[in-house]
């Protein structure tokens, strides 16, 4: 199956809402999305196509994303989820809802919760942990960290890549003055307690 498919499919709609940098960044998560439907068994045009849409809110100004927020219904659980680093997530996966009729629970829910936002019951899926990690593991960034990221991710170690996204996403947002979402910090303490990883394990990145 190839994957233009699905580019020449939403590409009009991408155009329309994205820069031309984040439409990079775009198709890059797709392209890593490919490789981990295959070392996660998760289905390819669903893993793709999460990829490929998940930020299709991210360059909309904040007050079009509260727009559709409200129009969609959809109640924050949290004063910071107004800010566009959480907003984008739960705007888009009502967006590509509304204008692409894409129905899938667990497509809609990995972009919603791409940023940590909700606690729904796909919030844990595998492919919403893939789509978090094919975020900061598309080539468009050089992320600190990104190299080991890489390292466990492709080794299939899910749990730890979990842990090492969570602990490196609240270290990033601390630098640059981002209000740290409960659902991070949660998730870092119950994944501390729960992963088994030596002492060391964040002092390699
Ligand atoms: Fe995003
Ligand atoms: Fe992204």
């Amino acid at each position: 199956m190839h994957d233009t498919r699905y580019i020449d499919r939403y590409l009009p709609f991408l155009q329309s809402l994205l820069t031309p940098s984040r439409l990079q960044h775009s198709m890059g998560v797709m392209r890593v999305m490919a490789d981990l439907a295959e070392l996660y068994n998760l289905d390819r045009e669903q893993a793709v196509v999460t990829g490929l849409l998940h930020d299709a809110a991210r360059d909309l100004p904040a007050d079009r994303q509260m727009a559709l927020i409200r129009e969609g219904g959809i109640e924050l659980a949290d004063p910071c989820e107004e800010h566009p680093v959480y907003l984008h997530a739960l705007a888009g996966a009502y967006l590509i809802a509304k204008e692409l009729g894409i129905t899938e629970p667990n497509v809609l829910d990995a972009i919603s919760t791409h940023s940590y936002v909700g606690n729904g019951s796909n919030f844990h899926s595998c492919l919403s942990w893939c789509l978090r990690f094919a975020d900061i593991l598309a080539p468009s960034h050089e992320w600190k960290g990104m190299k080991k990221l890489k390292s466990v991710v492709y080794a299939g170690r899910k749990e730890e890549s979990a842990l090492l996204h969570c602990g490196w996403v609240i270290e990033y947002f601390r630098e640059h003055d981002v209000p740290v979402h409960p659902n991070l910090q949660s998730c870092y303490r119950d994944m501390r307690r729960r992963v088994p990883v030596d002492e060391h394990f964040f002092d390699r990145w």
